[in-house]
């Protein structure tokens, strides 16, 4: 299993020193380095990577139209390499996102329901994010006819792998019995999809888009890990954006903006779940005035670049009326840039600003954070544990 709570930014919480919070380590030498030279978009960090902040470094590197960097796909990478050909990739992350786009017209009106049972009066964060995101979202991660182990097996996997600190809630000689288990039984459901289809049809849920996708040769195991993919995006990345939402709305109760849209993009601006994106150089090359060589690692960081002084204004602060009017988007990439710009952005924005929509206008909400809690820092992003309180403005808490 793969131990990543998302899927865009497979082991980029690795590249600087894990005895330290990593974020506020790239965030101490990005302020240093400013201090020095005035603002430096290129560095090379005391952990020997080579960070980029630089909001033109950065669109050079993840869009790489001159074949800046290797060519990779961290969502569609595994175990043994790279699932291909990039069609099926590309395909792959077209019909994931259409089939979620039909799902949440389907059951839009069931938002409304759904954060009144599982989010009031209180709730506990930021799981109840990830778990709200799993009850909607359930059956395109597995069909309601799919074998009922199979759907318990999906729901372990979230509780021990994609909430955040999950690995830390279990031991580890569990943890890998679970993860043998869980692969076996995601394989094997695999192989019967594989060996039943028959032409092209439309996927029920994101097994059948990866299997489809795949087609019938594709190795299992190799489909079973974007399948692992979708879930940590889905249930994780999704989740944790809403945390993050719901904190800051919580926080700033003055400043929570009459459109939802532009709450939920200052919330990605302030703390963008995929944080850290890691690049191999294709050639020695000058990138922002330093060196760079192939055997160098390329780390892109959308935090600082989204808190970059030359690019915002009032760059740490939750503003989200800052969105009113035009902003430098060079200098904004909460899903990536480029050819592996992320293919469930809309649906994500869709679904997120659904759900503040709902909580700004039926909801007064105020949040509780636990003590001493911080940011979750992975190789996602994931929000302090905090309480959330809810209660219609009528004074009524908890339901309708
Ligand atoms: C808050 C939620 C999400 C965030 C922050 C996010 C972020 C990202 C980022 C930054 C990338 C690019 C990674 C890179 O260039 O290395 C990416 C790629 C991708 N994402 Fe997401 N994502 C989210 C939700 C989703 C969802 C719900 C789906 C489901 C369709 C999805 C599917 C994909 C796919 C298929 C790719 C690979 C694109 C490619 O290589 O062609 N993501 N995501």
């Amino acid at each position: 299993m793969k131990s990543s709570p998302t899927h865009a930014v497979r082991g980029a919480g690795r590249p600087l020193d894990r005895r330290t919070d990593p974020l506020a380590r790239i965030r101490a030498e990005f302020d240093s380095v400013n201090g020095l030279n005035g603002v430096n978009g290129v560095w090379r960090s005391a952990g020997g990577e080579v960070c980029v902040v630089d909001p033109e470094a950065v669109r050079a590197v993840m869009g790489n139209r001159h074949g800046t960097v290797a060519e990779t796909s961290d969502f569609f990478h595994h175990r043994h390499g790279v699932f291909g050909p990039r069609s099926a990739q590309v395909e792959i992350g077209r019909a994931a996102r259409d089939l979620i786009r039909n799902h949440l017209s389907a059951h839009r009106h069931e938002l409304d329901r759904l954060i009144a049972e599982r989010l009031a009066p209180h709730s506990e964060w930021p799981d109840a994010g990830n778990l709200l995101v799993l009850s909607h979202l359930r059956e395109v991660l597995l069909h309601r006819d799919a074998p009922a182990d199979l759907r318990t097996t999906v729901e372990a996997i979230v509780a021990r792998a994609v909430l955040a600190g999950a690995r830390r809630r279990h031991p580890a000689p569990s943890r890998l019995l679970f993860r043998r288990r869980a692969l076996r039984a995601l394989r094997r459901e695999v192989q019967v999809r594989q060996d039943r289809l028959d032409g092209p049809c439309a996927p029920r849920d994101l097994i059948d888009v990866v299997v489809g996708g795949g087609g019938p040769a594709a190795d299992p195991r190799e489909l079973v890990e974007i399948y692992l993919s979708f879930l940590f995006a889905v249930v994780g990345s999704v989740g944790f954006a809403l945390g993050w939402s719901v904190l800051l709305m919580g926080t700033h109760p003055d400043r929570v903006a009459a459109d939802p849209s532009w709450t939920v993009r200052e919330a990605l601006r302030l703390w963008p779940v995929a944080w850290l994106f890691a690049r191999t150089p294709s050639r020695v090359q000058e990138l922002g005035g330093t060196r760079v060589t192939p055997r160098d690692r390329l780390v892109v960081c959308s935090y600082l670049v989204h808190r970059h002084p030359g690019h915002w204004d009032r760059p740490d602060e939750f503003v989200p009326q800052r969105w009113a009017t035009a902003v430098p988007d060079a200098a904004y990439l909460p899903f990536g840039h480029g050819p592996h710009t992320c293919a469930g952005a809309t649906v994500t924005v869709r679904l997120l600003e659904d759900l503040v929509g709902l909580l700004s206008r039926d909801w007064r909400l105020s949040v509780t954070p636990h003590d001493g809690a911080a940011p979750q820092v992975g190789p996602a992003l994931a929000p302090p544990r905090f309480t959330a309180t809810l209660s219609r403005p009528d004074g009524c808490p908890g339901r309708r």
